[in-house]
């Protein structure tokens, strides 16, 4: 029994030490109910009582043994899984990190803001209004009474039969006259609407930019020279600008005022189509009827008044040819600004 339990021990010792011992065996297979270690004990009841405590001791003495033995294997077996885990889970902190993406702002953003600072610079202060309008502020009060037909070009949305999506910033004209008396030098960008389809050159929504000045003296020249040092500052020293007659009910005289195109220097290319100028926007000295209906006396104040298209400002600057790019949110293409 003696050489029984050495063997025992030995056995277990080599199946203990063996690399990725399954553990949990050994112990059923040695000290389990039907183990090695407790069917020797069960046959102590046949030794004689001197022999049964030297082989009892030795019996407990194995049983010691192979429990600590296996106590030990399972600490080193868990230490080194540990480690395993942590060698194949090392983060390497030097690594550089990745990069957050940068947005940029909108190029039609980028364009507002540049006017913005542009006219605050030249004391203009810039005004809000609303783009639900009252027909009054959009047509009326900008002398398009009902059934004028300028109100065809620019036919709009309509929210009631006296409200729609206002057609163009001009509203903000005469809110802004009801509300101050001059002198007044404000700007209003903001969305406007129109019932245009999409294509290369038109949008339901756009954007515009109105100026408008108010005091005693005011003249064309006073609007002219705005719109110079508008048009250097935004395109260039050497840009030139043009008056060409037009209508507006809301001013009188009115004009469309070119510049000279800055790809070509007015020789003619293809961003002006070969003419040379590019049309950025509409102008002219505030009707005596708007003035009058916001309770300015024509007759002691005048005013200019300008409205261009932010969307064509930075089409020109870009030389964007198609304005749906301004609208689809390509990644591609706005992260060019
Ligand atoms: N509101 C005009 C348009 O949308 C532009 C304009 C503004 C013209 C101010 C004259 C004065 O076409």
């Amino acid at each position: 029994m003696k050489e029984k339990l050495e063997q025992i021990r030995a056995a277990a010792a080599e199946q203990l030490n063996a690399v990725g011992a399954d553990l949990e065996a050994i112990r059923i297979r040695f000290l389990g109910k039907k183990g090695e270690l407790t069917a020797v004990l069960r046959g102590m009841g046949q030794l004689s009582s001197e022999e049964r405590p030297v082989i009892g001791q030795l019996a407990n003495e194995v049983r010691e043994y192979i429990e600590r033995l296996i106590a030990e294997k399972t600490e080193s077996q868990k230490r080194e899984a540990l480690e395993n885990k942590l060698k194949s889970e090392r983060l390497d902190v030097t690594m550089p990190g990745r990069a957050p993406e940068l947005g940029c702002r909108h190029p039609l953003e980028q364009v507002r803001r540049e006017l913005e600072d542009l006219f605050v610079g030249m004391g203009f202060s810039i005004v809000d209004g609303p783009e639900v309008e009252y027909d009054y502020y959009n047509f009326q009060a900008l002398n398009i009474p009902e059934n004028h037909p300028a109100r065809d070009t620019q036919d709009t949305f309509y929210i009631t039969d006296n409200i729609l999506l206002r057609s163009q910033t001009s509203s903000v004209q005469v809110r802004v006259m009801e509300q101050q008396k001059p002198p007044i030098r404000v700007i209003s960008p903001g969305r406007v609407y129109r019932s245009d389809a999409v294509d290369a050159s038109h949008s339901p929504m756009f954007h515009q930019l109105e100026g408008l000045v108010v005091e005693r003296g005011i003249t064309m020249g006073d609007l002219k020279g705005t719109l110079e040092t508008f048009a250097k500052a935004m395109f260039g020293e050497s840009t030139q600008i043009r008056f060409r007659p037009h209508h507006f009910p809301f001013t009188e005289p009115s004009a469309e005022v070119d510049v000279s195109c800055f790809a070509c220097g007015g020789k003619g290319c293809k961003l002006c189509k070969g003419e040379g100028w590019l049309e950025i926007l509409g102008a002219g000295m505030v009707h005596p009827n708007v003035l009058r209906g916001c309770d300015i006396d024509p007759d002691e104040y005048s005013g200019f008044a300008f409205g261009m298209g932010i969307e064509r400002v930075t089409m020109i600057k870009y030389g964007i040819d198609d304005m749906r790019y301004l609208y689809e949110n390509d990644i591609r293409f706005l992260s060019q600004f």
